[in-house]
């Protein structure tokens, strides 16, 4: 059938049916530069089977692919492997539409469908790991991902083709209609993927670790790893694999990430010089003002780094909001194995640099160097003893961490 929006053949029996979100620039407080994808899938077997749906303004462009390759009546069963929003907010619309024989989610999943959805999706079933659903002619298998990232998060796997289907996890915000990892700039998916973990999986990654191990021991044989977001996995594996279990473990590097905002220039100024101190003694100075700088690109910075410091005037007796916003987000994504300092000029009161050395300590970050507290304008000592701090700062992350790969 001619439709407005087409699907995608990722393999000898799925497609993709989902949907492109040119424009989002943001996703709840993660800066979405390149905007993403709503990533959903049909299995043409014998019981036709659709796996996750589209955020809600996005399910006309969902049963557009779905009706250029089959009549989406004609979809037996739905699959939800994870209940967030975005991927389940058409799907009571596309349950009434379709009128599926089942829909199935992880236990935790139906519980989930059930809050968010409540009385708008009919019954949902519970299957979940070590449970395999027939799907006629071949069969689909099941494992829960608690936490990866929210409770009721599955993998789904079909053997036949060998692809998991992994919701969120591995999956990255890039808006491209090059449906394909290999067919995208590869420095652009690494640094996607690498943002996508930094604000989302971080605080898990203990978690993260163990569902790895977990897969691994099923034994699938995965040949296409087809997430939830950006594009789809099917050579080179091992890369992807690679890089989440070297950012799991948060070792340090010699990155020093200078993150800051100002009122009149003092504090830029003494961060520039600290800067200048940092790159003087071998570390590789990251300088982040908020005043174009999110908190998400932070968060990103600091998934490979080994020194935060940070640096505000005192306004009202307060370091600066973008501040406090900054850190506030950081404390939910438990940064680690970082050190730091905090820096900044002040008036008359100067309370700021306080305030941000105990939003450091809040971080579990190591304390290096007293805090350096500049009265107005930075003199030329001053700027002196910042350079030196980072000069002091970058001497440790050499002895921590070892150079940082061209
Ligand atoms: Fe893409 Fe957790 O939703």
């Amino acid at each position: 059938m001619d439709t407005p929006f087409k699907a995608t053949k990722v393999s000898d029996h799925v497609y993709w049916v989902g949907a492109i979100d040119w424009d989002l620039r943001d996703f709840h407080g993660y800066s979405t530069y390149r905007g993403s994808t709503y990533n959903a899938y049909l299995i043409m077997a014998e019981k036709i089977t659709l796996i996750d749906t589209v955020k809600a303004p996005f399910k006309d462009e969902l049963l557009s692919r779905i009706a250029s390759v089959v009549d989406p009546s004609s979809i037996d069963y739905i699959v939800c492997n994870h209940a967030e929003m975005d991927h389940s907010g058409c799907l009571p619309e596309i349950v009434a539409t379709v009128k599926p024989e089942k829909v199935f989610a992880s236990p935790m999943g139906v519980q989930a469908l059930e809050a968010h959805h409540f009385p708008t999706l009919g019954e949902v079933q519970s299957i979940g790991t070590g449970e395999s659903l027939s799907l006629g002619d071949m069969q689909l298998l099941f494992l829960e991902t608690r936490m990866l990232h929210w409770p009721d998060s599955m993998f789904s796997y079909l053997p036949e083709d060998g692809i998991l289907f992994s919701q969120d996890a591995f999956g990255l915000h890039f808006a491209t209609s090059n449906l394909f990892v290999d067919e995208n700039d590869p420095s652009v998916v690494r640094f996607e993927s690498s943002k996508y973990f930094a604000n989302i999986l971080t605080p898990f990654n203990r978690l993260v670790a163990k569902t790895l191990e977990k897969v691994v021991e099923t034994g699938w044989d995965i040949k296409i790893l087809a997430s939830d977001h950006g594009p789809i996995w099917r050579e080179n594996l091992g890369e992807i694999l690679g890089l989440y279990s070297h950012w799991l473990q948060m070792r340090p590097t010699r990155k020093a990430v200078v993150v800051y905002d100002t009122m009149w220039k003092s504090t830029t100024t003494m961060a520039r010089a600290i800067a200048d101190g940092l790159q003087q003694n071998g570390a590789v100075p990251v300088l982040m003002p908020l005043s174009g700088s999110t908190r998400s690109d932070v968060a990103t910075e600091l998934l490979e780094a080994g020194a935060l410091l940070i640096g505000s005037p005192t306004l009202n007796n307060q370091m600066l909001p973008s501040l406090a916003d900054t850190l506030t987000y950081l404390k939910g994504l438990k940064p680690k194995n970082l050190i730091g300092a905090a820096f900044g000029s002040y008036g008359w009161s100067g309370e700021a640099t306080g305030q941000l050395e105990e939003a450091l300590k809040d971080l579990k970050v190591e304390i290096v160097e007293d805090p350096i507290k500049v009265k107005y304008v930075p003199t030329n000592a001053d700027l002196i003893a910042c350079r030196q701090m980072g000069e002091r700062i970058a001497t440790r992350l050499v002895e921590l961490a070892p150079p940082l790969a061209p």
